[in-house]
Parts: C-alpha cells; structure tokens; sequence
C-alpha cells in the first residue's frame, strides 16, 4: 500500500467513524422535532421516567410532592423542564441539591426550569406545591358533585396544563413511563391513567404504574368518592354510587367497541380500557387518558343516545396515545384520525347509516366553524401554525371535521380495504412515537398513494385553507326524512304534534332542531315547543341545541330562560356553555350572558372559563 493509498484508507475509517456518530447524532437530533410550546430541549437531556410522589390537600386546594425523572443527556450541562404558576422548593441531581433557574414567567408557556446536570448524571428530582393559580386542577366541593357529600378533585393535561400541576417536559413529544404514589384522605379513592385500583382502601394511600411511553399532556389523576362496576373483564366504569348502575347501563357496549375497534387497526395495547364519570363540570365531552377515559355525566342520557363519545375516545387509544401529534400543530393527526375511526367504530356496531348521521352533523359543524372562521382562513388548514398563541384557543374543530373528511374522501378514493390495511400498518409501524404532519405525509405517499398508483390533492388538504373541491358528499336517508318534515312544517302542511310522533333517534332530532330556519312565521317556534317540549329536554344534546335556537328565535315560554340558566350554572362542558353564551352574544343579549357567567363562572374549570372570558370580554 503506497502512503497515499494508506493515507486515504485511515481517512475513509475516520470517516466510517465519525460520519456514523454525526448520523447517530443527527438521528437523535431529528426525533424531536422544534415544538414552540414547550421551552424543554429534548434533544440535549430528556426525561424518559417519573416517579411522582404527591399528597392532595383537600383544605388548601393544592398537591404538594417530589417529581423524580430518569434522564438521558447527550453532553449537556443542564436539563429544561416547564413549570407554570408552580411553587419549586428544591431540587437535586442523583440525590445532591442543586441549584436551579427559572425564567421568565411567559402568560402561555409559564417558565421553563432549567437544572445543572453533568453527562453521568441519572437522576433529576423536583420538590415542589401547586397554587391557587394551577389551571389544570379543578376542586369541587361536594355540591358539586353528584353524590353531593364528598370533594372532588380532577385533573386536564391537554394541550398544555401538565406543567401547572407536575414540573415536567411538557411536549408531546416527550413520552415517559410514570411510577406515582398518591396520598389522598380516607374517605375518597385516586384513580389515575395507569393500572388502577379498584376498591377504596383503608389507608388512603394509592400505587400506580404506567408501564408504556406516554406523552405528558396524557398524565391524569381524579380524586373522589368513586365505586368501580366492571362490564368486561378488561372494561369497566367509575362514577359516584348514585351514578354508576346508570352508567354501567349507558355505556354496556364498551367491550363490543373495543373488539370492533380492534378488527379494524389491531391489538388494543393498554390491556385494560375503563371510563371514570365525572362531575358535571368537567370541561370536555371525553379525555382519552391512557387506560381510564375522563366523561362527562351529560352522555348519561339513560337511552345509549350519545355514546359514540366512547367510541371517539377509544380511537384515541390508537390515533392520539400510540401515534401521538408532535406538536400541537398536528394536532388533527390525533382528532383527524380519531373522528374517521369513531365513525368506523359506530359504523360496525350500529349500522351505515347511523354513521353517516353523526358524520352528517359533523359535516354541517364543519361549513359553520369555516363560516365562522371567514375572516381567518389560516386557520382552516388541517397543519396549524400556533406559534405565540395558547394552542388551547387555536385547536378548533377543524381538526376534527375536515380531518375526517379529508380521510373519508381518501378512503372513497382508495377503496376501503387498502385504506384498512394502511391504516393498519401506520399504527402498527409508528406504535408508541410522535408523529409530524410532514413525515405522516411522506408515509402517506409512499405507502399508500405511490403503491397504489393514486393521483390524491394530500397537500391541498392539509395545507390549504377550506375544503377541496374533490371532498366526499356524506348522505344521510334518514336526515333526508328529517329535511322533508322540517318543509312541511315551516310551510304549515304539517302540525307541530306531527313532528313529535315521528320516530326519531337522538341525530334526527339534533338535525331536525338545528335546522330550524332563522325566519319563520310567528308562533311557529312556541307551537313547537308546546308540543314537543324541547325546552324540558333530559338529554343533554337536544337540550343545548334547543337553547341555541330558543335565544335566536327570541323564544320565553316554556320557563326556557330558567332552565337555560339552570343548565349553565351546573354543566361546565365548554362545548355546551359555549354554544350558548355565543347565542346570547350573537343575538344582543350580551348583558344576560354576563350576569349568568358571574355566578356560573366559580363552577367551571380554567379551560372554560378562558374560553368565555375571551367570549364575552370579561375578566375578574
Ligand atoms: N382530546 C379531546 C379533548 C381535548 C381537545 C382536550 C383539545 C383539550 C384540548 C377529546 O378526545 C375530544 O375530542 N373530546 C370531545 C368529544 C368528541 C366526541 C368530539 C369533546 O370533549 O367534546
Ligand atoms: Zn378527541
């Protein structure tokens, strides 16, 4: 070998070498992506397991505790956490004290917390108490619950709350196995989103374990006189005594879900799925916390009418908790996917046509949230930019309507079993990982649309505001029933009693109201209501569209403004409350809006109360 030939061959080895840990390098610097939401860098040190141990003070209204991370650092001399409107004690590295900075107090992000660590370092732990200002934690006194003898605690992570009650990575991208130990008082019972308890024990001390990665916004807890009535063995509900038998009965087909869902895109990986029912003023329809969905008691219709909540949060079990959005940017990669699977999963339980009911309705929220967002088109595109923004305010439905839609079109453009076994493979393939709007598109293209040799406008769906020309029509029979009834009685060919008898389920009415034209002749509105009773409705849906439509058509019988008012002081759904406030805002009534919230507001939970805030321009 001549000493060139030499010199070039010790070159190429340094280079095998180093180009290699620069690949390994890069690798690991592309598997999390930039996420303008969290001020951690995941890329220099991250935290890969938490030990939480806490204690809930039901007196003060705070959690205090130590959150202890198993971390993997890459040369870095410091580990980022978020931390917002927390009270940080102390913190030690590998069990010594170290000192630690907080920064700026940011009125979204709250402050990252930054902790010296050295490249041996293991371990990072954080003592730490929460305010009266942790937005992710709701106290209920017992009034409020449904039981009305004990307190209730409950916790939301999504977007980005985690961080007000545990310091933490707060990015989605972030997923961690948890261990946590929660002391509560006696008389109540903690449940988390892990493996759980399921009778109260005498000690009031609870062990969980999440053994799988999640993401953080996933970590939840509730607190309170709760009881566990199984329907499977791997399905069952929590709820308070009063409720649960009512609930048990609501949501019998939960085991059914599961196995339908599991037909569709494989094995369901969190080996137990149970439903907690909580207090009415749980902001959210349903949180799909791994392992134990968060409800709201206003799907305890007493008639099976609203469960494809369930069915909504299920999926997430798939779209959301094992393929999990990046960033809040693709955020429709969990709700997207989400909605054309709860619609699959009705589908195969209840029939085609009840599917095509609820997309139906999804459609109509769809061409109303685009008319409402005239004036900001951006925010009509399937990728979001939220940067500066609460992704809290940003993620509108969108996500959810056009996401599917966008995936109905492609699956009636594809054909339904090779849109199956792409989907299929993309939950198999991408198990336990945070996925990009970009890389769920290069994957889409490759493995979907390139092999099958299909022409799709992928980039014009996610990338462009409104919906393409190409969206799929969604037709309803039954809704087409509905429509023909709804002439006949606005043009008077058909009495109000008629419209009562007819045999509809809980979509047809929830069509039948929402449609109800803005003009109509007088008397028409209260006839309707004399006949029908809508305004004393039971069920929680018919009853928030009616109020709608009672304030546009500047409706008072029936003692319909008590009983509007009645329904805000106690459900704290923001879907619900907000529907109605708007009404109100929209139709000159400003001022009733108002004094309602001033007594409403103490009962509802930060996400709600940010929400109408916003809404009708107040804050206290
Ligand atoms: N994950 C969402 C709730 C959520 C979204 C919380 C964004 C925080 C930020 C949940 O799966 C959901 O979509 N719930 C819906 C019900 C569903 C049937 C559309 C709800 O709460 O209304
Ligand atoms: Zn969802």
């Amino acid at each position: 070998m001549t000493i060139f030939k030499k010199a070039a061959f010790v070159l190429l080895i340094l280079c095998v070498v180093s180009c290699s840990t620069n690949e390994k390098e890069t690798k690991q610097m592309k598997s999390y992506a930039n996420d303008t939401h969290s001020y951690a860098k995941p890329n220099e040190a991250v935290a890969k397991h938490l030990l939480l141990d806490i204690d809930v003070d039901f007196e003060k209204k705070i959690i205090t505790g130590t959150a202890t991370y198993t971390i993997e650092s890459t040369n870095a001399s410091e580990i980022v956490f978020d931390a917002k409107n927390l009270k940080i004690h102390k913190t030690f590295v590998d069990e010594k004290e170290v000192a630690f900075t907080l920064g700026a107090n940011d009125l979204i992000l709250g402050q990252s917390l930054t902790i010296p660590i050295t490249s041996s370092s293991k371990s990072v732990s954080i003592s730490y108490e929460t305010t009266d200002k942790t937005e992710a934690l709701q106290f209920l006194n017992p009034q409020q619950t449904a039981d009305k003898k004990h307190p209730f605690l409950l916790t939301q992570g999504q977007a980005i709350l985690t961080r007000t009650w545990i310091p933490i990575q707060d990015s989605p991208q972030v997923r961690l196995t948890y261990l946590a130990k929660v002391k509560v008082p006696k008389a109540l019972m903690a449940i988390m989103s892990a493996e759980n308890p399921k009778e109260k024990n005498e000690t009031g001390q609870y062990s969980f374990e999440m053994k799988q990665p999640i993401s953080p916004y996933l970590i939840a807890l509730a607190v309170g006189d709760l009881v566990y009535k199984e329907i499977s063995p791997r399905t069952g509900v929590y709820a308070e005594k009063s409720m649960i038998d009512k609930v048990h009965y609501e949501f019998a087909d939960m085991e059914k879900m599961v196995e339908a869902a599991e037909n569709l895109y494989g094995t369901y990986a969190w080996d137990q799925f149970d439903v907690v029912v909580l207090p009415p003023s749980f902001p959210f329809g349903g949180m799909e916390n791994p392992r134990l969905t968060f409800a709201t008691p206003t799907v305890i219709a007493g008639d099976r009418s609203l469960t494809s909540l369930i069915a909504h949060e299920l999926a997430h079990s798939w779209s959301g908790n094992l393929v999990t959005n990046a960033t809040w940017n693709d955020f429709w990669l969990n709700e997207g996917f989400t909605v054309y699977f709860e619609m699959r999963i009705m589908e195969a339980l209840y029939g085609k046509e009840y599917a095509n009911m609820l997309a139906s309705i999804g459609r109509q929220d769809l061409a109303d949230e685009i008319e409402n967002l005239r004036d900001q088109p951006k925010a009509t595109r399937l990728k979001l930019d939220l940067q500066g923004e609460n992704p809290d305010d940003g993620m509108n439905s969108i996500a959810y309507d056009k996401g599917y839609l966008f995936l109905r079109t492609l699956e009636e453009t594809v054909g339904r079993e090779k849109m199956d076994s792409f989907l299929k493979e993309y939950f198999r393939k991408h198990a336990f990982s945070t996925m990009t709007t970009e890389t769920f598109v290069a994957y889409l293209n490759a493995e979907l649309l390139v092999k099958n040799n299909v022409e799709f406008n992928v980039d014009e769906w996610i990338y462009k505001a409104g919906i393409p020309g190409n969206a799929a029509k969604i037709n309803s029979d039954k809704f087409k029933e509905v429509n023909m009834v709804l002439s006949n009685w606005k043009d008077k060919t058909m009495e109000a009693k008629e419209v009562c008898e007819q045999d509809w389920n809980i979509q047809q009415k929830i069509h039948f109201i929402r449609n109800i034209p803005k003009e109509l002749d007088d008397g028409l509105f209260e006839k309707l209501d004399e006949a029908c009773n809508f305004s004393t409705a039971t069920n929680s849906y018919i009853a928030m569209v009616w109020f709608e439509q009672a304030i546009n058509h500047d409706y008072h019988g029936n003692n319909v403004d008590q009983l509007m008012e009645d329904f805000l002081m106690k459900v704290g759904r923001r879907w619900y409350v907000s529907t109605i406030y708007k009404a109100f805002k929209n139709n000159n009534r400003l001022e009733d809006a108002k004094r309602i919230y001033a007594k409403a507001r103490p009962n509802y939970h930060s996400v709600t109360v940010n929400t109408i805030d916003d809404m009708l321009g107040v804050s206290y």
